[in-house]
């Protein structure tokens, strides 16, 4: 099934607070984009925010520009309807990662999720031409993938595990480390999913 049609049907079968990678708050995500508001970011994207409450937080941040690009509009519905009126003041984005074209600059691109479903070589490829394209020099890319002794698969899919050192290495030179942690994440039917959080700047 192709990537879009496997989403919808997700989020059109499955209950949002009942999926694995729900988190009744993003607590580490939040922090993350707080720090980089603190030290000046204005615009944020989230990619495949999906129905994840993050946004909620960031238009408590008083920024010039949120979006939300996820392959499912599904996802995204139910994000917009959590909002009601404030979701006015986000752009959302239908589309996937690895060929939506151009977004527009952001000072900080958040993706809790995604790019550990590429699993190919061209899709990661052109993840990072996105990346490259949408985050400002000097800006902020936050990224959490499964760490390597997380689960082999998500959501019944094949992924790629990644340390920090191999998410820095994934992303190529256009993107500099920075802090890393590691989260243990529990899934609302209580398992135990570690994951990698990598925040890293946009080289000039
Ligand atoms: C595991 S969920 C994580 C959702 C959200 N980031 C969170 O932390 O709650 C993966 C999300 O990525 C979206 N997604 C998967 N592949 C994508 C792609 N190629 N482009 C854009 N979004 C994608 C899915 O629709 C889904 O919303």
């Amino acid at each position: 099934m192709e990537s879009g049609a496997y989403w919808q049907n997700v989020y059109l079968t499955r209950r949002t607070d009942e999926v694995g990678w729900y988190e009744p708050d993003p607590v580490v995500s939040r922090h993350l984009v707080a720090a980089a508001v603190r030290a000046g970011a204005r615009s944020v994207i989230d990619v495949g925010g999906g129905a994840s409450s993050l946004v909620d937080h960031l238009l408590d941040l008083d920024l010039a520009r949120v979006a939300v690009l996820d392959v499912s509009e599904a996802g995204l519905e139910v994000s917009r309807r959590r909002l009601g009126d404030r979701a006015t003041q986000v752009e959302w984005i239908v589309g996937d990662v690895t060929n939506v074209g151009d977004v527009g600059p952001f000072d900080v691109w958040h993706d809790r999720a995604v790019f550990h479903f590429l699993v190919q070589p061209e899709e990661r490829a052109a993840y990072v031409r996105l990346a490259q394209a949408t985050v400002v020099p000097g800006g902020t890319l936050i990224i959490a993938t499964f760490a390597p002794d997380g689960p082999e698969r998500c959501s019944g899919l094949p992924v790629c595990r990644y340390d920090a050192g191999e998410l820095a290495d994934a992303l190529g030179p256009s993107f500099r480390l920075g802090a890393t942690e590691r989260h243990t994440h529990t899934t609302p039917g209580g398992t135990e999913q570690r994951f990698v959080y990598a925040t890293l700047t946009r080289t000039s």
